[in-house]
């Protein structure tokens, strides 16, 4: 057997293959299955940034980001009645007990705002480490692009002031010099990135002439974003990378490491073939590291990045001569 050991934040985990936050993650029955069927971590389902705020803030009057929006102030005020957050730290302290991998909590946010407090209560109720899901469409025109880039940072800067355990970022490639934002947050006090968020896909019916979602699960094509900048990123950031969107088997997980990836996440695949997934893909893992001499995941992680490959935009380039050089008309 191969040694499919890894670290992620600083986190040891057994295997490279993390179960990415979703309603997969989100009770305690589903966590421990997922845990016995080889994950090597969990990211809990999201609580939101307006649930925490409701219960920090009871009167919803002082916080409302969507201005008097009748429809998700009825949402807030759902939420408030369930007590969600003592609900969520309970959670925290079952799963704890019961499993015996790392428990990654989330916390999906666009502001700064005093929700950030309750990151201590996370911390206290065991929890390993905060994935903060800075879930931000910069579709405002009259907003620049620093304005954009500056929410994250004082979401970085608040979080990670309040705890010590180790702090992700999950985000999307929507900055105007992605390269040049990466490598700057990856300096914060950050111990790990998650890219890309998948946002949810926009269709349009055009019978009923009204917007519509477009597929919910990702297939392995939804990858090629991710890799390739991961690929760029992963020898020019101060944190470890995790790769999430489009991976849904042990080879798809084998080209994120060889791109230099600490680890992965997964979430439609399981959805769509089950927790079993998880062990065949460590054996996947298992038996192309066996068939390619390598003994452990460091002696071929990030083999193909951009650092020891060659510059990016040549390997971009190299690619599409490659095509044309060959493509017979
Ligand atoms: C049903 C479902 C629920 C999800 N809920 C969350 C969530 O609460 N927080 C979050 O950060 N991501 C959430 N995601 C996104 C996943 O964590 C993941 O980033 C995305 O699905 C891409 O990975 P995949 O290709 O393996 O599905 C959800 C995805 C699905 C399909």
């Amino acid at each position: 057997m191969a040694n499919l050991k890894t670290t992620y934040m600083g986190l040891e985990l057994k295997n490279p293959v993390i179960v990415g936050s979703s309603g997969l993650t989100s009770n305690l029955e589903s966590i421990k299955q997922l845990a016995k069927a080889g994950a090597s971590a969990i990211v809990l389902k999201s609580l939101f940034e307006e649930q925490i705020m409701t219960e920090v803030n009871k009167h919803l009057e002082d916080y409302n980001p969507f201005h008097g929006h009748a429809e998700m102030y009825d949402y807030q005020k759902y939420f408030e009645k369930q007590h969600l957050l003592g609900n969520y730290l309970q959670l925290i302290k079952d799963v704890k007990r019961e499993v015996n991998i790392p428990i990654i909590a989330s916390i999906n946010c666009m502001t700064s705002a005093e929700w950030t407090d309750f990151a201590k209560d996370i911390e206290s109720a065991g929890a390993d480490a905060l994935e903060l899901n800075i879930f931000f469409l910069p579709s405002d025109p009259k907003m620049h692009g620093k304005d954009n880039e500056n929410v994250y940072f004082d979401i970085i800067k608040k979080v990670t002031t309040e705890i010590s355990i180790p702090v992700s970022i999950k985000i999307s490639y929507y900055f105007d010099n992605l390269a040049n934002t990466l490598q700057r947050l990856s300096q914060t006090s950050i111990k790990g990135m998650v890219l890309f968020n998948r946002f949810y896909n926009t269709d349009i019916d055009i019978d009923k002439e009204e917007l519509t979602g477009g597929n919910f699960y990702s297939t392995s094509d939804d990858m090629s974003n991710t890799l390739r900048w991961i690929g760029i990123m992963s020898g020019l950031v101060d944190c470890d990378l995790c790769a999430t969107t489009g991976i849904h088997n042990g080879n798809d997980a084998i080209k994120f490491l060889l791109a230099g990836a600490s680890a992965v996440q997964m979430v439609s695949s399981i959805y769509i073939n089950s927790a079993d997934i998880i062990q065949k893909s460590l054996n996947e893992i298992n038996d192309w590291m066996e068939k390619h001499n390598y003994e452990s995941i460091d002696k071929f992680r990030g083999k193909l990045s951009k650092s020891s490959e060659m510059n990016s935009t040549l390997y971009e380039r190299v690619q599409f001569m490659k095509y044309f050089g060959t493509k017979k008309k």
